[in-house]
C-alpha cells in the first residue's frame, strides 16, 4: 500500500453559467498547463478555497442578470484574494454584485467584432503582447453600461464601449468577448496573461503530472484490493485499464465481452494488446449466442438497445461473480459524461437515444467505482493514452456505439448479415486508412440496409442487400456533418464492396448532417 500525501496541485476552478463553450475554456486553461476543473456556479467559496485556486474564472452563460432566477455565484469569492475573470455573463455578473449595472444594449453583438485596447498601464497586465486593435469574437444582447468608480475600462468596440475592464482595488477583470473561441485570434495570449502576469500560475501541469498523481490516488483507493474492468474495444476503457494496471499491476481483472456485434478483428487486437503486450489478467467472455438469441426477431432500435443493456449486465455479472475477491469497478468516464450525467448545473440533453455503455453498470452489483478519467477530456485521454503506450490505432480509434453494430444492421440481427456488415466495414476503414483521412473523420462506418436491390453481373441478374457509407466530421458528436471524401475514395470502397463481397449489390453514400440525421442510422 502506497501511503503518499494527495499532492494539491494548483488548480483554476471555472464557474459554469452555462456557456456553449465552457469545456473550450477548461481546454484551453489546461492546454496552457494549469489544471482546470468545471464547477457548479454557486459554489461556496470556502468550497473553492480548498480547491487551491490559483486563479477562478466565470463562464458565459444564455441568461441575463437582471432575471430573477438568474444564476448567480456566491459574493465571498471577490474577498478569497484569488484573481478572478469574468468571461461575457461570469463579467456581466460580477460588475452587478460589484456596483456595475448591467442593461440591454441597444443592439446585440454577435460574431467578429473590432477591439480597441486602451494604451494604459493598466491594461497591460491582460492585454500585453495583444496589437491595439484586434478582432474578437462576440456573443451578446447586454452589456455592462454603468460601471460603479471602482471600475477601469480597458477596452472597448464599435457597440460595447466597455468590452475589457478591471477593478481598481480587488484582482477581478473581466471580458465581454470570448477569448476561448479560436475567432478571436489573440485570445490565448488574454488568458495566458491572465494565468501567468495575473494568476502568476507557474503552468507545471502535465499528462506526465496527471498520470503520477492518478497512480498515486488510485494506490490510496484500492489499497490491496482487486479491481475488474470491464473493456470494450473503444479507448476510453482501454487507457483506464493501461493507467489502473500501471498502479496496480496485478490487483487488475478486465473483462471483455464479446458480444458477437464487434468490428472486424476487434476481439483480437485486445486480445493481443492487453494479454501478450501488457501481461494483464483478461478474462473473455464468448458471448456471442446469448446476445443473437436475445436479439432474434428484434427489429426496432429502443428494444434492441434495451435487450443489449440488460445482456450485457447479466453476462458481466455473472463473470465478476466469479473473481472472488473484487471488491472496486474500473470505468472510464470521462469529464463530459460527469458533467453531462447531471452534477446539476445548466446542462439539459434530450434524450433522443437511450444510450447504453459499458460504464451503464447497475450500482446493485456493489462495486466502488474506480474512474482515474473523471477529469480528461477526450483528446486529452487520447494523449494519456500515448503515454502509458497503448497501440496507435486503438488510441485513435473512432468512438463506438455499446450496442455495436446491432445498431447499424437495419432491421433484424443475423449471424450472416452481421459478418457482411463486418466486411464492409473494415473495407471501408481500410481505404480511408489508406488514404490518410482516418484521423480527420470523427466517425466512419458502413451500414446494412434492410433492403434488396437488383444488380447485373456478367450475364446474371442478382437481388442482394444495399450497404449505406457514413463518414461523418465532428468535435463533440452533438452535432456532425457528412464528411466530403474524395470521389475516387468512394469509387474505390463501392468496387472492392461489390467486387470481394459478391453479395452485395449497391452501396450509398449519406449526405445528411446532424441535425436533423442522427450519426448512427438507429
Ligand atoms: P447519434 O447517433 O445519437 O450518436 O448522433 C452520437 C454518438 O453516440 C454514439 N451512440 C451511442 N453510444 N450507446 C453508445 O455507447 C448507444 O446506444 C449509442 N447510440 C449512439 C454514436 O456512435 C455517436 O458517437
Amino acid at each position: 500500500m502506497n501511503n503518499a500525501k494527495p499532492t494539491v496541485e494548483e488548480t483554476l476552478p471555472i464557474l459554469d453559467f452555462g456557456s456553449q463553450y465552457v469545456q473550450l475554456i477548461a481546454r484551453r486553461v489546461r492546454e496552457a498547463g494549469v489544471r482546470a476543473l468545471l464547477v457548479d456556479p454557486a459554489t461556496h467559496a470556502e468550497e473553492l478555497k480548498k480547491l487551491n485556486p490559483v486563479g477562478i474564472i466565470l463562464s458565459g452563460g444564455p441568461s441575463s442578470v437582471y432575471q430573477a432566477d438568474a444564476p448567480r455565484c456566491d459574493e465571498n469569492i471577490f474577498n478569497l484574494g484569488v484573481p478572478i475573470l469574468g468571461i461575457c455573463y461570469g463579467m456581466q455578473i460580477a460588475a452587478e454584485l460589484l456596483g456595475g449595472k448591467v442593461k440591454k444594449g441597444n443592439a446585440g453583438e454577435y460574431g467578429a467584432a473590432r477591439l480597441t485596447v486602451a494604451a494604459t498601464p493598466e491594461a497591460d497586465d491582460l492585454f500585453t503582447g495583444v496589437p491595439p486593435s484586434t478582432n474578437v469574437w462576440m456573443s451578446h444582447g447586454d452589456q455592462v453600461n454603468a460601471l460603479g468608480n471602482e471600475f477601469i475600462s480597458l477596452a472597448a468596440t464599435q457597440t460595447c464601449s466597455l468590452a475589457a475592464i478591471r477593478h481598481r482595488s480587488r484582482p477581478f477583470f473581466g471580458v465581454q468577448f470570448h477569448p476561448e473561441v479560436t475567432h478571436t485570434p489573440h485570445g490565448g495570449k488574454v488568458l495566458e496573461n491572465f494565468l501567468y502576469r495575473i494568476c502568476k500560475a507557474t503552468g507545471t501541469w502535465r499528462m506526465n503530472n496527471f498520470m503520477e498523481t492518478s497512480i498515486e490516488a488510485i494506490r490510496r483507493q484500492v489499497g490491496t484490493g482487486r479491481v475488474i474492468c470491464g473493456l470494450s474495444g473503444g479507448v476510453d476503457s482501454a487507457v483506464a485499464a493501461a493507467l489502473i494496471h500501471r498502479a496496480i499491476g496485478h490487483q487488475l481483472t478486465c473483462i471483455f465481452v464479446d458480444n458477437g456485434l464487434l468490428r472486424k478483428n476487434e476481439r483480437q487486437s485486445v486480445e493481443s494488446t492487453f494479454r501478450d503486450h501488457f501481461h494483464i489478467d483478461l478474462r473473455v467472455v464468448d458471448a456471442e449466442d446469448e446476445f443473437l438469441s436475445a436479439l432474434k426477431g428484434v427489429t426496432e432500435p429502443q428494444e434492441k438497445r434495451k435487450l443489449i443493456g440488460k445482456a450485457f449486465v447479466d453476462v458481466f455479472k455473472r463473470e465478476a461473480q466469479t473473481i472472488h475477491d473484487a471488491r472496486f469497478l474500473a470505468q472510464g468516464t470521462l469529464y463530459p459524461d460527469v458533467i453531462e450525467s447531471g452534477q446539476g448545473y445548466w446542462r439539459t440533453a434530450a434524450n433522443i437515444k437511450l444510450h447504453h455503455n459499458v460504464g451503464g453498470l447497475p450500482a446493485e452489483l456493489g462495486f466502488e467505482l474506480v474512474e482515474p478519467l473523471r477529469e480528461l477530456f477526450k483528446d486529452e485521454v487520447r494523449r494519456l493514452g500515448e503515454v502509458l503506450g497503448l497501440p496507435e490505432p486503438m488510441v485513435w480509434r473512432h468512438p463506438f456505439p455499446g450496442p455495436g453494430l446491432a445498431v447499424r444492421c437495419i432491421g433484424e440481427i443475423t449471424r450472416e448479415r452481421l459478418d457482411l456488415l463486418r466486411d464492409a466495414d473494415e473495407i471501408f476503414l481500410e481505404e480511408v486508412v489508406a488514404a490518410g483521412l482516418y484521423r480527420s473523420t470523427a466517425q466512419t462506418f458502413a451500414v446494412l440496409l434492410p433492403v434488396q436491390s437488383v444488380a447485373v453481373m456478367g450475364d446474371d441478374r442478382s437481388y442482394n442487400p444495399v450497404i449505406a457509407l457514413r463518414s461523418v466530421d465532428s468535435s463533440d458528436f452533438m452535432t456532425a456533418d457528412w464528411s466530403r471524401l474524395p470521389y475516387d475514395l468512394l469509387a474505390r470502397v463501392s468496387s472492392r464492396i461489390v467486387n470481394e463481397l459478391r453479395t452485395v449489390s449497391r452501396v450509398v453514400y449519406d449526405v445528411t448532417s446532424k441535425p436533423p440525421g442522427t450519426i448512427e442510422w438507429e
